[in-house]
């Protein structure tokens, strides 16, 4: 089957007006923020494409490890009619999960949703091509504002890999994953990948990579608000900083100013004085009990929890109730 016509719950006018209030209110508060959705325009999922062949970037192996592992066994013991993908980028992960439900027989819909027109083209149109008989409805929307758009009834498997919960500040994760609940059904099923708190020496190069790819990453959000704001960000005058932040248990990268600087966005004028940090994106890395902890605060039951043999990331499949 050819997918579908993109269902488009975020048009081109709502994409402008959340990146306005964002910088708006980023840009102006002390210490200086953006939230990381912004670095995905089309060069941005390249490079995070790119980021995930990177050495140092163990999360898409490692989740991918669980994947292949444990697919067969999802497809059982969920036995899910519609799969829905958060934050799909690629799908390329997914596709162990494609074929373990086509092996098992039963899956009708494949709906995945992220902010990124580019990227969910490109997966809508090859997963259509390779999985014939399978229904592809691609939905152009925000994770944390759209989950009331998603296709009702069957039964439902919604995942959401890669890590990115851990992108959300803890009381927004809190809000997503109510959010979330009130969209499902009791018996509906969630698959979440999450990576795992372990030695910083191995997590900080994960995010500061010696060819400098997850550099270009973190400077691609000032050339995406250059062009879609008219701002005068100088990007090269940013050096990319990763650091791991012990309590909080998360990693925070930042845009560090080299030199005092004066950027025009919006009506705006920012000032950055030498050295001055700028956070476009918090990583949180996960214990076992934590997960089943937030899971149950939004009454969802932690079925299975697995990881890839090296320990690194998690994948829980969780029962809503
Ligand atoms: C979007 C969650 C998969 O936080 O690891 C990669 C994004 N940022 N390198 C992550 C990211 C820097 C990534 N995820």
């Amino acid at each position: 089957m050819s997918a579908e016509p993109l269902e488009i719950h975020l048009e081109e006018q709502d994409l402008g007006r959340g990146l306005r209030e964002d910088v708006r209110a980023g840009l102006t508060a002390e210490p200086k923020w953006l939230p990381p959705k912004w670095f995905y325009d089309a060069r941005g999922s390249e490079l995070f494409e790119e980021i995930t062949r990177l050495p140092e970037y163990y999360p898409t192996r490692a989740e991918r490890a669980v994947l292949a592992d444990r697919a067969g066994t999802i497809a059982e013991l969920t036995g899910a009619k519609t799969l829905i993908e958060l934050g799909s980028g690629s799908s390329e992960k997914t596709r162990l999960l494609l074929d373990a439900f086509t092996r098992r027989g039963g899956l009708g819909t494949f709906v995945p949703l992220d902010v990124s027109v580019s990227a969910l083209r490109q997966s809508t149109a090859r997963i259509a091509a390779d999985y014939p008989g399978l229904r592809v409805r691609g939905i152009v929307g925000d994770f944390t504002r759209h989950l009331d758009r998603l296709p009702a009834g069957g039964r439902r498997l919604v995942l959401f890999l890669g890590g990115t919960i851990g992108n959300l500040l803890p009381a927004e994760r809190a809000r997503f994953l109510a959010a979330m609940r009130a969209a499902l059904e009791a018996g509906d099923w969630l698959l979440i990948g999450t990576d795992l708190v372990k030695d910083p020496a191995v997590v900080v190069p994960a995010y500061d990579d010696a060819a400098g790819v997850t550099a270009e990453f973190n400077r691609n959000v000032l050339r995406v608000i250059n062009r879609e704001l008219g701002a005068d960000f100088d990007p090269e005058g940013f050096a990319h900083v990763a650091l791991w932040d012990a309590r909080r248990e998360w990693i925070e990268m930042r845009l560090r100013a080299l030199r005092p600087m004066r950027v025009r966005v919006l009506d705006l004028e920012v000032s950055f004085a030498e050295g001055e940090e700028l956070r476009t994106e918090v990583s949180a890395k996960f214990r076992p009990e934590g997960i089943a902890a937030e899971l149950a605060a939004a009454r969802f039951a932690a079925h299975e929890f697995w990881t890839d043999p090296d320990g690194l990331f998690g994948v829980t499949l969780a029962r809503a109730e």
